[in-house]
């Protein structure tokens, strides 16, 4: 069994992510959740903190899975983290691209190796840019992540069926 890192955005998670990190615990034993940043995408919705809490609670049903938050590289956050390589889901064939050029690059300055999981057939549609725009207009994205992400997303998007829930 080994330690592995599964670093990712996480903005927020989703029923796909936690599909990875259920297959990770089954496959290697205990999991590191990175939290981090991702230059390409410049604004968060919650904060690096928000979405640390949000997870940890997500996995609290997996006690081989810790949740952390890492500024800077995903190669560093491997060394920190103690960890033998990279976990990172595919969905579809534009994740692999862009995977396998993270991959190669993070092996070349590194050494660390990244191994991917195919998520579930029935979790690839699933994406946080489409959860975060749905939830923006008021739309209900609560089968599609966990319901402590879901709760912190009606917090965020009250609509008047969660208002009216969170006062009765
Ligand atoms: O969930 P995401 O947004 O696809 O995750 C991407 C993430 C955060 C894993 C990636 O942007 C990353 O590794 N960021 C840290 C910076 C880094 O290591 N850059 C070098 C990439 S080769």
């Amino acid at each position: 069994m080994a330690t592995v890192l599964y670093p990712g955005s996480f903005d927020p998670l989703h029923l796909g992510h936690i599909d990875v990190i259920e297959q990770s615990v089954e496959l290697f034993g205990t999991v590191i959740v990175g939290v981090m940043h991702n230059p390409t995408k410049p604004s968060g919705m919650f904060t690096l903190a928000q979405r640390e809490a949000m997870i940890r609670e997500s996995v609290a049903h997996l006690p081989s899975v810790e949740v952390m938050a890492f500024d800077g590289l995903a190669v560093h956050a491997v060394e920190k983290a103690k960890a033998a390589f990279i976990v990172k889901g595919l969905r579809t064939g534009g994740d692999f691209e862009v995977e396998q050029q993270m991959a190669h690059t993070n092996h070349a300055v590194s050494g660390v190796r990244t191994v991917y999981l195919p998520c579930k057939p029935a979790l690839v549609s699933i994406s946080s840019r489409f959860i975060r725009e749905i939830a923006q207009y008021g739309g209900d994205v609560s089968s599609l992540v966990p319901a402590p992400v879901a709760t912190q997303l009606a917090t965020l998007f009250p609509t008047p069926t969660s208002a009216q829930q969170a006062t009765s």
